[in-house]
């Protein structure tokens, strides 16, 4: 089994990268289908999703643009804990089609937040695309329109996706094991 150390976990391949290059290409001709005829604006996540973006993108055939996006954590007065407020939009947005780029969808309250801002700035629709869904870890009624791969809810590393900032620059995805 081929297994990689980060920090103090170890880590073995769960996803190899044909399996994933295969999926973003299938989802890539999904997203083409769908908004044939539409310039759409992809906003990636940063800093989880540049791989995927990257990869992703290149299969786009469509006029599109793309702008990355960050969310900022802060404490606030809310039900659901920590709040996330989006930094970094600098495009118009308003009348276009949106597709966020995500690395993963675990408990959704992320992208549910995100979709909130983005809709206060009237886009023509907001479509989520992620790489990774933990299906079981779903806390929100969240719609994902396109999912390159459903996952366990097992802590996972690599092409994009980190342990404690370590661990982005792998091409296949890791499964932490459990000792
Ligand atoms: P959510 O708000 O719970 O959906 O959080 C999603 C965010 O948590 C992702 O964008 C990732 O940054 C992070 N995350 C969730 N699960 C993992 C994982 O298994 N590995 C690395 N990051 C993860
Ligand atoms: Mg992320």
């Amino acid at each position: 089994m081929k297994t990689i150390q980060i920090k103090d976990k170890t880590f073995a391949v769960s996803l190899p990268e044909a399996e994933i290059l295969k999926q973003v290409k299938r989802v890539a001709a999904e997203i083409n289908r769908d908004l044939a005829g539409e310039e759409p604006i992809f906003l990636a996540v940063l800093n989880g999703s540049f791989i995927f973006a990257a990869d992703l993108l290149r299969e786009v055939t469509l006029p599109c643009e793309i702008s990355f996006v960050k969310l900022a954590s802060y404490e606030g007065v809310s039900s659901t804990g920590t709040i996330k407020e989006v930094i970094g939009l600098n495009c118009d947005i308003t009348g276009r089609p949106v597709v966020i780029v995500e690395d993963i969808v675990d408990s959704g309250l992320t992208m549910v937040h995100m979709i909130e801002t983005l809709k206060g700035h009237n886009p023509k629709s907001i479509d989520v695309c992620s790489l990774l869904v933990k299906p079981g870890n779903l806390k929100v009624n969240l719609d994902i329109k396109y999912t390159c791969l459903e996952i366990p809810n097992d802590f996972i590393v690599g092409y994009g996706l980190d342990y404690d900032g370590y661990g982005r620059n792998t091409r296949d995805i890791y499964t932490v094991v459990e000792e």
